[in-house]
């Protein structure tokens, strides 16, 4: 599909920022963004245009019943001054897994991927060159009929905008975060919209979240409906680590999204660069492991932040358990700078991993 090009004469441009040091995440905004409509069952009218509103009816389904999902990618300038996607293909896959569960049209991935990297080489300036940022990528769709039944709508936007973002942890990640393992609250249900990355989800997260913090907590563990095993946390998966130095991800269920962290954690296994498995997991026995030492870290796994170690847990009771030291351990640092540096360009991506921008 041909794209078109409505772009802002320079003279009208924002200047692209010198540095994200100190800037807040997903906060600033470029000149342009991607979109695209979907209309009589075809998508139509791709084309790059200046960054600002929408014009949406107000009955507009989206609005009322939450047809929306959306991704979160990052492209990084390497040292050769080339930008990367980084496992893009994985997140339009899961964009078309998001669509079919929310009755969206698909987006072919193809088109998908060509429409980030010519909005990303139209915003290359914009790309940060500091250690560890990146450009972060955030593709979104959302139902546009104008009805105030509930129904599946049958028009729809497609919209990709960028957003330079610093290092998540600008010194290092020397604070690990508290989670907050609760009965009262649930993301998702066997059966749900768990693993689309849906607005509705986040939504419904924004309450647990903010008893959580009430609760001395950064975040919340959720488990599934029965309460039994651990599913994931609000905003990203969950892992710990085995005394020796397993990494542990609670298995993939039709309840928990499916991390592409998560995922390419568990691919550097299969190559041997890791040691790492999906597995159920008890809440019980996660706890018993944590008192008893057998557990030695835990963390998230996301792209935002790719790892966010936790220090320690509490209940709805008040009660709190420590993982080892509290501190962030050694396994989880050494990941981390693997990961990385797979990201950047420093040490060496598994084939199909990185994809450069080209210049058009
Ligand atoms: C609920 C939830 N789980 C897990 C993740 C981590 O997924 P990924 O590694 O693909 O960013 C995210 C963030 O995207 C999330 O919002």
């Amino acid at each position: 599909m041909q794209i078109d090009y409505q772009l802002l004469e320079k003279s009208k441009q924002k200047q692209p920022i010198t540095s994200v040091k100190g800037v807040s995440f997903g906060s600033i905004r470029t000149n342009h963004m991607f979109v695209m409509n979907y209309e009589d069952n075809e998508w139509k009218n791709p084309r790059i245009v200046p960054y600002g509103p929408f014009s949406i009816a107000p009955g507009a389904i989206c609005l009322h019943y939450a047809q929306e999902i959306f991704e979160g990618a990052k492209a990084y300038m390497h040292s050769d001054g080339e930008l990367r996607l980084f496992r893009m293909d994985k997140n339009a896959e899961r964009f078309n897994h998001s669509a079919a569960e929310l009755m969206m049209p698909e987006v072919p991935v193809e088109l998908h991927l060509e429409a980030a990297m010519r909005l990303i080489d139209v915003e290359r300036d914009w790309c940060p060159n500091e250690p560890e940022s990146s450009l972060y990528i955030r593709p979104f769709m959302f139902g546009t009929q104008d009805s105030l039944g509930v129904k599946i709508s049958n028009s729809y936007i497609f919209c990709i905008m960028v957003s330079p973002c610093g290092p998540y942890y600008p010194g290092g990640f020397s604070k690990t975060i508290r989670l907050l393992i609760t009965e009262k609250f649930h993301r998702a249900v066997s059966g749900g919209t768990g693993t689309a990355k849906c607005g509705g989800n986040y939504a419904g997260s924004l309450k647990p979240a903010a008893y959580a913090q009430k609760m001395g907590a950064d975040q919340v563990l959720y488990l599934d409906a029965n309460n039994r095993f651990i599913e994931e946390v609000g905003t990203t998966n969950h892992y710990h680590v085995l005394k020796d130095g397993t990494f542990i991800i609670p298995q993939f269920s039709d309840s928990i999204l499916k991390s592409i962290t998560s995922r390419s954690v568990l691919e550097l296994a299969d190559m041997g660069k890791v040691k790492a498995r999906n597995e159920r997991i008890g809440i019980d026995d996660f706890i018993a492991g944590v008192k008893s030492g057998e557990i030695i870290e835990a963390g998230g796994f996301g792209t935002a932040a790719v790892i966010s170690p936790v220090g320690s847990y509490v209940f709805d009771n008040g009660e709190v358990i420590t993982v080892g030291n509290g501190e962030v351990g050694q396994y989880s640092k050494d990941l981390y700078k693997l990961y990385t540096d797979i990201q950047t360009g420093k040490t060496p991506a598994p084939a199909g991993w990185l994809q450069t921008v080209p210049r058009y």
